[in-house]
C-alpha cells in the first residue's frame, strides 16, 4: 500500500471549541452530536465525552444516505451498546429525522418530567447541536426548524450571538452550531476526513490522496470500483494502477497518451464525494475497523 497522507492541522481551533461548548452548557438541557456515517469513528472528537460531562448526548449519523446501509445497522447497535443512541439520518433531504423527536423525548423524557415536578409547565428541552464541519450542522438546524424557523424570543442568560429555534413539539435547538474540530490522533484520522472533503483545504497531495482512497475502497468494495468506471480489478489493489486506469478509461490524456493523473484524481475525489460510487462507509466498529 502507498504510504498515508499527511495532513496538516492547526490545534488553536481546540481550544476555542472547548470554551464555546462548555459555555454553553448551563443554558442545554443536552447535545445533538453530528457524525459522518461514512466515518464514525474519525468524524467525531473524542474529547468531547470530557467537555460533556453527563450532560444527556444523542447521536446522528448524518449522509447515511451515502454510507453502507448494513454498516449503519452495525454502527447503531454499537453505540447504543455504549449508551449513546444513534439515529441514521440524511439531512439533505430528511430522511430519518422523523424519528428525531422521540429519541429525544427517550433520551431527555426525564429531563422535562422533572421541570414538570418544580411546576416549570411548558418548559421546552433545549438541545445544542455540535459536529466537526461539513458534516451537516447547518442541513440538519435548517430541516428541522423548517421554512418558518420559529425565533423564541430573546432569552436573559443566553450568550449574545445564540439563537433559539423551536423544531417540533417541547423542543428547541440552539442556532449557534458548535463547530467541533476533529482530533487527529494518527495518520488514518486526517486521511479519513481528507477522503471525505471534510478538511480538503489542508491537503496539498491531491493525487496521493486519490490512490489511497482507491486502495481502501478497492479492498472492501472493489465492485463499485469497476461498476462506475467499466473496468476490470487487477487482483492485488495497486492504486497508482488503479488511477491510471480509470484515467485512461475517461479519456484524461496528455500529449503522447499519458494519463493525466492530477485531472484523474482530482474526478476520482469529486465522484466519491458525491456518493456516485454508491454507498460506501470507510471505518466498521471493532474488529473490522479499517487500519
Ligand atoms: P455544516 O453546517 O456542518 O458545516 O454542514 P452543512 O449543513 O453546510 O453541509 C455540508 C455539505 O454536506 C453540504 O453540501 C450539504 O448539502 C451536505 N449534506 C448535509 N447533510 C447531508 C446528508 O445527509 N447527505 C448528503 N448526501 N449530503 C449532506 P455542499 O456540497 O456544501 O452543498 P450542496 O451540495 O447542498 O449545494
Amino acid at each position: 500500500m502507498t504510504d498515508a497522507v499527511s495532513v496538516q492541522w492547526f490545534p488553536g481551533h481546540m481550544a476555542k471549541t472547548r470554551r464555546l461548548i462548555t459555555e454553553s452548557l448551563p443554558l442545554i438541557d443536552g447535545v445533538v452530536e453530528i457524525a459522518d456515517a461514512r466515518i464514525p469513528v474519525s468524524s467525531r472528537n473524542p474529547e468531547l465525552n470530557a467537555w460533556l460531562g453527563d450532560k444527556p448526548r444523542l447521536l446522528l449519523l448524518n449522509k447515511a444516505d451515502i454510507a453502507d446501509e448494513a454498516a449503519n445497522k452495525r454502527w447503531i447497535r454499537y453505540f447504543a451498546a455504549q449508551g449513546i443512541p444513534a439515529l441514521p439520518v440524511d439531512c439533505k433531504t430528511g430522511k430519518g429525522l422523523g424519528g428525531f423527536s422521540a429519541l429525544v423525548n427517550d433520551r431527555l423524557g426525564h429531563v422535562l418530567e422533572k421541570y414538570h415536578q418544580k411546576g416549570m409547565v411548558g418548559r421546552t428541552l433545549r438541545l445544542m447541536v455540535v459536529g466537526i464541519p461539513n458534516v451537516g450542522k447547518s442541513s440538519f438546524i435548517n430541516r428541522m426548524a423548517g421554512g418558518s424557523r420559529a425565533k423564541v424570543a430573546d432569552r436573559p442568560g443566553v450568550t449574545r450571538g445564540n439563537q433559539w429555534f423551536t423544531v417540533g413539539k417541547g423542543i428547541e435547538l440552539m442556532d449557534t452550531a458548535g463547530v467541533l474540530w476533529p482530533k487527529f490522533d494518527d495518520a488514518t484520522v486526517g486521511e479519513h476526513l481528507a477522503f471525505t472533503g471534510a478538511v480538503k483545504d489542508v491537503v496539498t497531495d491531491v493525487e496521493l490522496l486519490a490512490v489511497r482512497l482507491l486502495e481502501l475502497v478497492g479492498l472492501r468494495y472493489a465492485d463499485r470500483l469497476s461498476e462506475r468506471y467499466k473496468i476490470a480489478l487487477p487482483a492485488e489493489t495497486d492504486g497508482p494502477a488503479l488511477l491510471e486506469l480509470i484515467g485512461r478509461k475517461r479519456g484524461m490524456l496528455l500529449s503522447g497518451g499519458v494519463v493525466d493523473t492530477e485531472r484523474a484524481s482530482v474526478m476520482v475525489l469529486d465522484e466519491y464525494r458525491a456518493g456516485k460510487w454508491g454507498r460506501i462507509t470507510l471505518e466498521l466498529p471493532d474488529d473490522e475497523k479499517e487500519a
